[in-house]
């Protein structure tokens, strides 16, 4: 059983401070993914859990152990790289061994029966006696896992394992990451700046941007309920739209159009039973900016009212993406990306009339980019519309 804590972890280079007083817990055999944009901190937040950095202040504890000033040998966990990190002059079974050779703490049979598992779990028994450079990059990354498993550390901490793996092998190697957590159940921290990965792997997903934690949450709720416009416009693409607006009398009020915003009763459990930020918040004349999913836009069927209000969409760019289609639009002065049904006749220079989800509008504050306000909230199962069919 391993936990991790970080306790207003900060580390400083020199002027630059790139993780910047962090706090974060991870569970008991937890994938935990960290991602961000480039330079937020991941990396560094990452060797300081394996104490290839020293930090400048704060505490890592691991199964409440304060570990911060162990040094990385002492403290059993096993870090997997981006580049495999392999020996080229060594077959993958002394790539895989080295370590536990070295380390004297294992005896011959010992380290042989543990390849033997790693080998097994991983497929990889052909590889052996191969040195790295006989070995495609999917075969080079599964040895460098087959290294980190044989240790059986209490924790993985990995750094982009696959982002020097091309498009299809990534995908493949994302299942068998995920399949091999639910074997080992092993504690595992992995740093990713690609949030398709972070949403598919992790249990839950750490935001951060500039050296700070912008949220932490399960995947769904981070794309559902985003604390704020940083997670917002990261997660999800094409990314959110977003437009300014005025809170007036319960809408949100833009020169091109007003928008309800839906409001559960106060007191309502459905409101009170969900991310119900927000009520008190919808004071008039408040400058906030909506956002809107592209595929929570929609272009209504004509036949139909659902009784939402139609707003006025000039069509600039036509991108048809296969399973959708995406119209760059304009809406009053503000720019929109709206995701129709693939094959819908519309071109560019038209402009059509859109709707939304009710159910998934969300406000964020106009100067600090929080967000104040999710319609999901508000909105009962019963009172969503059946969406239209596009025909
Ligand atoms: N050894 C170092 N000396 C000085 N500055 C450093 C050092 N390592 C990292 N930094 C700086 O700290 C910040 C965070 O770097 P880090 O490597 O943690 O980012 P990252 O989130 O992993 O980015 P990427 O996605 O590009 O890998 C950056 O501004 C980087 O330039
Ligand atoms: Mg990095």
């Amino acid at each position: 059983m391993t936990t991790v804590t970080l306790r207003n972890l900060r580390k400083k280079f020199d002027d630059v401070v790139a993780v910047d007083g962090i706090d974060l817990d991870v569970e008991d055999g937890e994938f935990l993914v960290i991602v961000g944009p480039s330079g937020c901190g991941k990396s560094t937040t990452l060797r300081l859990l394996a104490g290839l950095e020293s930090a400048t202040d704060g505490r890592i504890e691991m199964d409440g152990r304060d570990v911060t000033a162990v040094e990385p040998k002492d403290r059993n966990v096993a870090m997997v790289f981006q580049n495999y990190a392999l020996y080229p002059h060594m077959t993958g079974r002394r790539n895989i061994t080295f370590g536990m050779k070295s380390s004297g703490d294992f005896g011959d049979e010992e380290i042989e029966r543990r390849v033997a598992e790693a080998a097994d779990t991983l497929d990889i028994a052909d590889l052996l006696d191969r040195k790295p450079e006989a070995m495609s990059g999917g075969e080079r990354q599964r040895v460098a896992l087959g290294r980190a498993i044989v240790r059986d550390p209490d924790a993985f901490l990995m750094d982009e394992p696959l982002s020097n793996l091309d498009a299809k092998l990534r995908i493949e190697m994302r299942a068998e990451l995920a399949r091999l957590h639910s074997t080992l159940g092993t504690t595992t921290v992995y740093v990713t700046h690609d949030q398709t990965e972070a949403m598919t792997l992790g249990e839950r997903v750490v935001v951060m941007n500039d050296g700070g934690i912008m949220q932490v949450d399960e995947p769904q709720r981070l794309y559902d309920f985003p604390a704020n416009r940083f997670v917002a416009e990261f997660i999800g693409d094409p990314a959110m739209n977003m437009i300014p607006v005025d809170v007036e009398d319960g809408r949100a009020v833009h020169d091109a159009f007003e928008i309800p915003l839906p409001l559960a009763d106060a007191g309502d459990p459905v409101a009170a039973d969900r991310n119900g930020v927000g009520e008190e918040s919808l004071d008039d004349g408040r400058r906030a900016v909506l956002g809107v999913r592209p595929e929570d836009f929609r272009l209504p069927d004509p036949r139909t009212d659902d009784g939402l209000p139609r707003i006025d969409a000039t069509v600039n760019v036509r991108e048809p993406l296969g399973d959708s289609l995406l119209l760059h639009c304009s809406i009053g002065d503000a720019s929109c990306n709206v995701q129709a049904a693939p094959r819908t006749d519309v071109g560019a220079g038209e402009t059509v009339s859109v709707t939304y989800d009710p159910a998934r509008l969300h406000l964020f504050d106009a100067e600090t980019g929080e967000a104040f306000y999710h319609s999901e909230a508000h909105v009962s199962e019963a009172e969503r519309p059946v969406p239209a069919s596009v025909e």
